[in-house]
């Protein structure tokens, strides 16, 4: 197939990129792009470059990030493109990203199509931009806005671009005719950015974005490397800047952060699809059930509504199911006026929202998902309710964090079209699903809900049935040891610090102060003590039963004044926390952070191994998609997985063994897989079941 076709219409030359599925920059695209300038017809008095299919260039081929690089290479083209005589115009539609809008600026013009978006996200890959978008964006558009895209990875609207001055012209429609036309009648000049003067200094913007970086990009190299480029370009001149700005970029392309961040991209796109040998059809869903108006059921809804699907809402209270729905529409309106959605979709969402007085409300429903309160008779008794009324072809989904699915599904009959869809709270807005596959679940219903995911704009992976599934399993190991820290002698703020500066948005403190540390005490009264380290929680129990649970009472592991969230040190709690190491025998000793930090981190990472080595998990980077998406772990350490291949499986294996024997092997017996890909030099993020 040609990726790069060029032909005339009247004195411009239209060179069209087609290259599926988001016409990233491959070699073969390049090539095509240098070929066609080198030969231009005489007849021909611009260039227009389009692109096929439904985006702009969507950035340069990731896939090609370490490997030999092939010339000509992405500076060739820009090069090509400025020492083209006559004048270049891009015409975009969908996205130009990274290397696309780079691209773009190497030509004389933009016009874009209204709905196009332009960004340089290459912060997301740990990378900056390398194709002289540090330099020549702030030469269009200033050093704030160069600043903003690539600093903030997040793209800008076509009316924003043209606002800042990225494009010359947005067409509401019919892009490539209107563009033809610009091409022909308007675009007379070459304007090189290359040869255009440096913007003024503007301290203010470095002073921003650098708090920026620091403060929402903890950790990251990358944001701080975009700064240092653009400064050196606004110091040095074009040239010197270019060539700063594209030795930090090799720098950053063989860092662990951005091998790490490249890894996620591909994991999560990957999660979202079946796993191997699953076979299935989707069938096809338009009207949806929610059960339970509660805060997840409410963000459910909304989910289901932003998908597109009809909803009917029902609680078997009829005030919650009002106070529900009014909540939903309440968010549409706010979704509304903050801009996010346009008023024809705003009414479309509040006109495929219905209330059901009752059970029968379901009959025509394709999907009913249950939020109901997590316990597994009641959630039985919904099953019942709508086994007897809907459809036998209906899916019946649960909400649930770790009930175990089978046992629901075996209460009705037809438990193929059973499964569980975990979602995180707020439901509307956490982009992690987890997708539970129970011992009946078809192939088709499995599919279905992965495509139904995607319709919902979540990040999908599917798990198999166990207590917790993937993600909570896995953080009930972690808090375990960040516990048992406790008891030994490690205080709160010690190991939240310490999980912090790993990269965690949160120590496990604070987040159990937020959270209510009486939900984690009602969750344990039904588990018998076999199940989990009953000294791990020995404190909490203890805070739970003085009245201190957490942010909402005002105290906690923390105090918190005023209603004020910021955690403080409270001397009740050491108070409290020595009691009982003193009731348990117990003589506090020093704990480092590194202790701190492995003995949380290696726990998760065990316990992911073994979950993966069950088959619960179908591949450990679905683990990294889990980790990365709905428990905070710093994606610029690409998920446990990743951070684990990455110091070396032999390394946390041998940790892990010293642990067992410092603290005997109830917790701490090193996964079979592990010691398998440790022994076999093989790596957990890239393990497929
Ligand atoms: N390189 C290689 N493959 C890419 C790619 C890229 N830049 N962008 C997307 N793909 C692949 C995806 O892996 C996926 O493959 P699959 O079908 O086999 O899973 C396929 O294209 C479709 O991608 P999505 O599922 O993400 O499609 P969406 O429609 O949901 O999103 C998108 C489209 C917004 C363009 C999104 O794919 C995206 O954000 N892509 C990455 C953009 C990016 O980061 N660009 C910068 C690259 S780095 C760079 O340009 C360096 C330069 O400065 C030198």
């Amino acid at each position: 197939m040609q990726v790069v076709s060029h032909a005339l219409e009247g004195a411009v030359l239209v060179i069209t990129v087609d290259n599926p599925p988001v016409n990233a920059l491959s070699h073969a695209v390049r090539e095509g792009i240098v070929n066609a300038l080198s030969d231009l017809p005489s007849e021909a008095e611009a260039v227009l470059i389009v692109c096929a299919g439904r985006t702009f260039i969507a950035g340069a081929d990731i896939s090609e990030f370490g490997k030999p690089p092939l010339s000509p290479g992405l500076a060739d083209v820009l090069e090509a493109l400025e020492n083209c005589p006559l004048p270049v115009v891009a015409a975009i539609h969908g996205q130009a990203l990274g290397g696309g809008l780079e691209l773009s600026l190497a030509c004389d013009y933009r016009v874009l199509d209204s709905k196009a978006r332009v960004g340089l996200p290459e912060v997301n890959l740990g990378l900056i931009p390398g194709a002289g978008g540090t330099q020549r964006l702030q030469r269009l558009a200033g050093v704030d806005t160069g600043l903003k895209l690539a600093v903030s990875g997040k793209p800008i609207s076509a009316n924003e671009a043209l606002d800042v001055g990225i494009a010359d012209a947005v067409f509401q429609d019919q892009l490539v005719t209107n563009a033809v036309a610009f091409a022909a009648e308007t675009a007379k000049q070459k304007r090189c950015l290359r040869d255009a003067p440096a913007p003024p200094m503007d301290t203010d913007a470095f002073d921003r974005w650098t708090g920026y970086a620091h403060k929402k990009m903890r950790g990251q190299a990358a944001p701080l490397a975009v700064i240092d480029a653009v400064r050196h370009g606004l110091e040095n001149g074009f040239e010197a800047g270019l060539k700063h700005e594209r030795a930090l970029f090799e720098d950053l392309v063989s860092s662990h952060q951005s091998k790490a961040m490249r890894h996620l991209f591909f994991a999560e796109r990957l999660a979202g699809k079946p796993p191997r040998g699953v076979e299935g059809k989707p069938i096809a869903l338009s009207q949806a059930g929610v059960v339970g108006a509660g805060t997840m059921g409410v963000g459910i809804a909304l989910s289901l509504l932003a998908a597109g699907k009809d909803v009917v809402l029902f609680d078997v209270k009829p005030a919650a199911l009002s106070v529900g729905y009014d909540r939903i529409r309440a968010v549409i309106d706010g979704d509304l006026a903050k801009g996010r959605i346009s008023e024809t979709e705003a009414a479309s969402r509040r006109q495929r929202l219905t209330k059901a007085e009752d059970w029968s409300g379901f009959d025509q429903c394709d999907i009913i998902i249950e939020a109901v309160f997590e316990d597994m008779e009641i959630k039985k008794t919904v099953f019942a309710a709508l086994a007897e009324r809907v459809r036998a072809d209906a899916i019946l989904a649960t909400n649930t964090s770790y009930l175990d699915i089978d046992e629901l599904a075996r209460s009705v009959p037809h438990p193929n079209r059973v499964l569980g869809l975990h979602f995180f709270s707020p439901a509307h807005i956490m982009k992690l699903l987890e997708i539970v596959r129970g011992e009946a679940t078809s192939d088709d219903v499995l599919v279905t809900a992965l495509a139904l995911g995607k319709q919902m704009g979540k990040i999908s992976v599917v798990s198999g049935v166990c207590h917790g599934f993937i993600g909570n399993r896995m953080i009930s190991a972690y808090g375990r040891e960040a516990g048992l820290l406790l008891l030994e002698g490690a205080s709160p703020q010690a190991i939240d610090k310490a999980v912090t500066d790993f990269g965690m948005p949160m120590g496990p403190f604070t987040m159990a102060d937020m959270a209510g540390l009486d939900i984690g005490y009602s969750n344990r009264k039904k588990l018998s003590p076999d199940q989990y380290e009953t000294r791990a929680v020995l404190v909490h129990d203890q805070l739970v039963e003085m009245g201190r649970k957490g942010q909402k009472t005002g105290s906690g592991f923390y105090r918190y004044e005023d209603g004020n969230r910021t955690p403080l040190h409270d001397a009740k709690t050491d108070e409290i926390i020595a009691a009982v190491r003193t009731r348990e025998g117990i003589t506090p000793r020093e704990i480092d952070a590194e202790e701190i930090v492995e003995r949380c981190i290696f726990a998760l990472i065990n316990e992911g191994a073994a979950l993966l080595g069950e088959g619960i998990a179908a591949r450990g980077s679905d683990v990294d998609v889990v980790y990365a998406n709905g428990y905070g772990f710093p994606r610029w350490r690409g998920g446990p997985f990743s951070y684990a291949d990455q110091v070396g499986l032999d390394y946390v294996a041998e940790r892990i063994a010293s642990f067992a024997e410092r603290f005997g092997t109830r917790w701490w017996t090193p996964a079979p897989l592990l010691i398998e890909l440790a022994k076999s030099g093989g790596a957990l993020a890239t393990h497929e079941n």
